[in-house]
């Protein structure tokens, strides 16, 4: 299913910007800065800490070829990941998180740091679930520079897992990661759920220019940043808008669960006449959450009924906004939505005047991506027991969820299947009979027990145990005679022999 995916990306440029006050992250009691490929801690200029490379499960470390383009120090480093050394599946798995939800972004750059001229086709995952595709050749201004991309994830299982898989023996790269904690209600999560990922499609602050955590000073509580909305303006609107701007005092901002940012409100756009129409790029068969962010900062609305307009979404008309009705003046007033399976690459919002002009402050689209199917907790285990006890190379990539995301191969030599109620993953066989492993199987080999489970271990052997059904075969090496003996109880926790 991945490679049918278009690119799911988000460039987010990089300005030059003002700057304000400090302290960018004050949420929660998590967030971490990974400068992918560096090899020493870096404090910069908004003060965030990066830390040197750490949490990958193999690798190595470039930097990009022209270190001058970029901005930010931790865009220069990279960690890639060619798969013939490190295998087709590599991770960064950040340790001891607490149970709750995350902001995640993550840079990635190419600019050529291999000299082979060719960017990579690659998968990404979080918690066992592809998130983004990346296909070669990126766009000129995508490979040269970077983009950002960031999504909400919930994190249950104490450590956030992200992945990277090879296509076409393509290396992964990635530049930089940050984690940080957010509100758990945050974006609805009381309806929507916590069986989805947000990822970002657009997170846009009308009549401003990019700001938030990593780009400016501003305070953002999740540490989101803001894109101006400028680039997704209609062909039609783009010379038909005004910017308006306070700094009065917006109530209702930076609250419980969301901490919409304050400056969010303080800048809007709206139109001299007509509607207001904006164009975001979408992936077809999706469902998308849109948040939409108003206040009313005119000072020239000073009563209910003056500015009125209809929210038309893809031609549907969804609902008529009259700020001041709702919340008064200079006040925050969001609404949301969520549209499913689109059948088009476009997502289009239009603003249509019924009373005065249309006006609106900030715009984001997520798509909603269900969280795939993830191994079972206790195989999980037994299988990093024995890829352990069998010293399993680091070039079969046997890193992550064995199974997970079930769009990718599983663990090189694994098989895979859902179990009975599709609620998880199971292994029914391992093949490493081309493999030449030597090593013995650990005792957590038992957590594997309930299933129908083969194991070869050796070419030119006969040798194909069907653990689950107790048929083990015969005529094996020497220490299949202690297998032997314990094959009527079918409890693998026996079955520690040596594999020569
Ligand atoms: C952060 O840690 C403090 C102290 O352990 C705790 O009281 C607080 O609830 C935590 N905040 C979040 C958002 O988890
Ligand atoms: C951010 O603020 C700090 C001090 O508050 C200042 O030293 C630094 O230059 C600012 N950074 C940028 C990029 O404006
Ligand atoms: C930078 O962060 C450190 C701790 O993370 C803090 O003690 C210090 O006051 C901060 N400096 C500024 C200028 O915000
Ligand atoms: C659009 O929908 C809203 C609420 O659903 C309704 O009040 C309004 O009259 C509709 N507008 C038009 C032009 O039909
Ligand atoms: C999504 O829409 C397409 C047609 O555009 C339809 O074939 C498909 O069954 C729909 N999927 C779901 C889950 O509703």
């Amino acid at each position: 299913m991945a490679s049918l995916l278009p690119p799911f990306f988000l460039l987010l440029l990089l300005l030059p910007l003002p700057l304000a006050s400090s302290s960018s992250y004050p949420y929660g009691n998590v967030s971490l800065h990974i400068d992918c490929g560096s090899a020493t801690d870096y404090t910069d200029s908004f003060n965030t800490t990066w830390l040197s490379d750490r949490f990958f499960t193999g690798g190595s470390p470039s930097v990009v070829s022209e270190p001058l383009l970029f901005r930010f120090p931790p865009e220069k480093n990279l960690r890639s990941f060619p798969p013939l050394s490190s295998g087709k599946k590599n991770c960064y798995v950040l340790p001891a998180l607490p149970s709750g939800r995350y902001y995640l972004r993550t840079f990635t750059a190419y600019d050529d740091y291999d000299g082979r001229s060719h960017s990579p086709s690659f998968d990404t995952s979080v918690q066992g679930t592809l998130v983004f595709s990346w296909r070669s050749p990126w766009p000129e201004k995508v490979a040269r520079r970077g983009a950002y991309s960031d999504l909400l994830a919930f994190v249950l299982d104490r450590q956030a897992e992200i992945c990277f898989y090879s296509i076409a023996t393509d290396s992964p790269v990635i530049g930089s990661l940050s984690l940080i904690q957010v509100d758990r209600l945050s974006y609805d999560a009381a309806s929507i759920g916590e069986r989805f990922i947000l990822v970002n499609y657009g997170r846009l602050d009308c009549g401003s220019e990019q700001w938030g955590p990593g780009f400016t000073n501003d305070t953002d509580y999740f540490g989101r940043s803001w894109q101006s909305d400028h680039d997704f303006r209609s062909p039609d609107s783009k010379n038909n808008v005004l910017v308006i701007s306070t700094r009065s005092t917006i109530s209702g901002a930076n609250q419980q669960p969301n901490f919409f940012p304050m400056k969010l409100y303080q800048t809007a756009i709206m139109t001299r006449e007509g509607p207001l129409d904006y164009e975001l790029e979408v992936d077809a068969k999706m469902d998308y959450l849109l948040w939409l962010h108003f206040a009313e900062i005119d000072s020239k609305v000073s009563g209910a009924g003056q500015r009125v307009f209809d929210v038309v979404v893809n031609g549907e008309n969804l609902t008529r906004v009259d700020i001041y009705k709702e919340v008064g003046r200079f006040a925050a007033h969001d609404w949301h939505y969520i549209l499913k399976n689109l059948s088009d690459t476009t997502l289009s919002v239009r603003l249509e005047p019924v009373v005065g002009v249309p006006s609106i402050s900030g715009l984001e689209n997520y798509a909603l991506v269900p969280v795939d199917l993830s191994t079972d907790p206790e195989q999980v285990v037994a299988m990093r027991a024995l890829k352990d006890s069998l010293g399993v190379p680091e070039r079969m990539g046997w890193n992550g969820d064995p199974c997970a995301p079930t769009s990718w191969d599983a663990w090189e030599g694994v098989t895979c299947h859902p179990n009975k109620d599709k609620t998880s993953l199971i292994i029914y066989q391992i093949d490493l009979g081309s493999q030449g492993l030597k090593g013995y199987i650990s005792d957590q080999i038992n957590l594997l027990s309930n299933l129908e489970f083969k194991l070869k271990f050796f070419t030119g052997y006969s040798s194909i145990w069907t653990w689950g059904k107790c048929s083990c075969a015969i005529g094996f090496i020497r220490q299949s005679v202690h297998w032997l003996n314990t094959r009527q109880s079918c409890f693998f926790r026996y079955a520690t022999c040596a594999i020569e």
